[in-house]
C-alpha cells in the first residue's frame, strides 16, 4: 500500500512512524511535511487546502489511501476531493467536519443525540456582550468564564478565566475581527482526550489521553495548541471509557448519520470527567496533537490498514486493536516566546534521535535542522509505567539543545503521582 500523509506537524511524523512499522505499507508520502518526516517519507510541497491539489497528488504518485492530518484541510473539503478521484481517504467530508468546524453545528448535533456537554450561548452582536457575560461566568455559580471562537483557532481561540475584564476582551476582540463568540458554562473534572476511529456507526475508541493546553508548569499562562500529553491514563477507569463510547460517541456517531452528515475518519472527543460524569468539552474532527505522539507509540495494530479499512467502509470487521504495555509521554520543545510571535531560524542540535518527532523544523542549504515554527519538537518517552515514561521524555528533551527555546516540567506528573482522580 502507497500512503500519502497530508501536513507538517509532530502528529504527521508520529502517523507516518507508526504507518512505517505496518508491512501492508510499502511506500510513504508526506505534503507538505517537515525536516524530520523528509527522511521517513518522499516530500512533495502542495498547497494542502486545496482540494484539486491534493488530488492530482495522490493520483500522480499511485496512493492507495490519503490521511489528512489537520482540521483546516478537512473543513474545506480536501477529502472530500480525493475520495471524488476514486482514491480512498481518511478523514470526514467537508460537511461531517463540522464537528469541529462550527461550534454551533456540534453544540445542535449533541443536543439532538442527548450528550451532556455544556451550555453554551452564541454571541453575534457586541451589544449583547454584557449581558451573556453576566449569564455566564462566576456570578452565576461557575468557577470562570469560559470564551471561545465560533471557529477553527488552532486551540489558541479559547480563554478560561475568572477576570471578567479579561473575558471580556477576548470575546470582544473576536467580535471585532468578525469573529461570532461562543461563552460556554465551566465544566470541572480532569479532561481526557479519547480519539476513536469512526465510520458512519461503527466505533473503535483508541486509548485514553490527556494533554495539557496551557504554556506553563500548574497549567498557568495562556492556551497554546498543546504542551505535551500521556498514554493511557491510570486514574480513568476503563468502565467510563466504555461509558464515553456508548453514550456520547455512538449517539453523536448516530446523529451524524441521521442528518446525513456520516463522519469517516478520526473523532475526538475533548471530555471533562465532572462529578455527574463525562461531558464534551468539544469534538474534533482529526487526531489531536500532541497526543497522537504518545497513543500511537504504544500501538501494535497495523495503522494502515486500520485506517484503510475505515476509509474503505470495513471498520465494523477489524479486529480489537492490540496495544504495548506501559506508558507513553509526550513533551513539546516550543520556540522562544511561544505561544506568541515564536523565534525562528535558531539552528536545533539533537533533534535526529529515535524519539524525536518534527513540527517546527526546515533544513537550511547547508544541511542544518534549524526552528521555522512556535512548536518545534515533540519529545517521546515509553516506559513500564507513567513514571519511567517520564523519566525517558525528558532525559531526551534536555539533551536537545534549542537557544530560548522551553518546555513544561509537570507533563504527566500529577497522574504519575497519584494525585488525578474521577
Ligand atoms: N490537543 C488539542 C488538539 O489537538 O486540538
Amino acid at each position: 500500500m502507497r500512503v500519502l500523509v497530508i501536513g507538517s506537524g509532530a502528529r504527521e511524523h508520529a502517523l507516518l512512524l507508526a504507518l512505517r512499522r505496518d508491512p501492508e505499507v510499502e511506500t510513504l508520502a508526506v505534503a507538505p511535511g517537515n525536516a524530520g518526516t523528509a527522511v521517513i517519507a518522499d516530500q512533495y510541497d502542495v498547497d494542502i487546502t486545496s482540494g484539486d491539489a491534493v488530488a492530482t497528488l495522490a493520483r500522480r504518485i499511485g496512493a492507495d489511501l490519503v490521511v489528512i492530518g489537520p482540521e483546516v484541510p478537512l473543513v474545506l473539503g480536501v477529502a472530500d476531493a480525493v475520495r471524488g478521484a476514486g482514491i480512498a481517504c481518511f478523514g470526514p467530508s467537508k460537511d461531517a467536519a463540522r464537528i469541529e468546524g462550527s461550534k454551533s453545528f456540534a453544540k445542535d448535533v449533541m443536543a439532538a443525540a442527548g450528550v451532556r456537554t455544556a451550555t453554551s450561548e452564541i454571541v453575534d452582536n457586541p451589544a449583547h456582550l454584557d449581558g451573556a457575560l453576566d449569564r455566564f461566568g462566576p456570578p452565576a455559580g461557575d468557577k470562570a468564564w469560559v470564551v471561545k471562537d465560533d471557529g477553527l483557532a488552532a486551540g489558541k481561540g479559547v480563554v478560561v478565566t475568572a477576570d471578567r475584564s479579561a473575558a471580556r476582551a477576548h470575546a470582544a476582540g473576536l467580535l471585532d475581527s468578525g469573529h461570532p463568540v461562543l461563552l460556554e458554562s465551566f465544566l470541572d473534572g480532569p479532561e481526557v482526550s479519547l480519539f476513536c476511529v469512526v465510520d458512519g456507526e461503527a466505533v473503535v475508541p483508541l486509548l485514553a489521553a490527556q494533554d495539557f493546553k496551557r504554556v506553563g508548569d500548574d497549567d498557568t499562562g495562556p492556551n497554546t495548541g498543546g504542551m505535551g500529553a500521556y498514554a493511557p491514563l491510570p486514574w480513568l477507569p476503563d468502565a467510563v471509557v466504555a461509558q464515553i463510547v456508548d453514550e456520547i460517541v455512538k449517539p453523536v456517531a448516530a446523529e451524524l448519520v441521521a442528518r446525513g452528515s456520516s463522519f469517516s475518519g478520526l473523532l475526538y472527543a475533548g471530555l471533562a470527567i465532572t462529578s455527574r460524569g463525562p461531558a464534551v468539552v468539544e469534538f474534533n474532527c482529526r487526531f489531536g496533537d500532541p497526543e497522537t505522539q504518545a497513543v500511537l507509540a504504544l500501538l501494535e495494530t497495523p495503522l494502515g490498514q486500520l485506517l484503510y479499512s475505515a476509509a474503505i467502509g470495513d471498520l465494523a470487521g477489524e479486529p480489537a486493536l492490540q496495544w504495548r504495555d506501559g506508558s507513553a509521554v509526550t513533551v513539546v520543545l516550543a520556540a522562544e516566546n511561544y505561544p506568541g510571535r515564536p523565534r525562528v531560524g535558531d539552528v536545533i542540535v539533537g533533534s535526529e534521535a529515535d524519539g524525536v518527532l518534527h513540527a517546527g523544523t526546515s533544513r537550511r542549504e547547508d544541511g542544518a535542522i534549524v526552528s521555522s515554527g512556535g512548536r518545534v519538537l515533540s519529545i517521546v518517552g515509553t516506559g513500564a509505567d507513567l513514571t519511567a515514561a517520564r523519566e525517558a521524555a525528558y532525559a531526551l528533551i534536555n539533551s536537545i539543545r534549542l537557544p530560548g527555546s522551553h518546555f513544561r516540567g509537570d507533563i504527566g506528573l500529577a497522574a504519575a503521582e497519584g494525585r488525578v482522580s474521577v
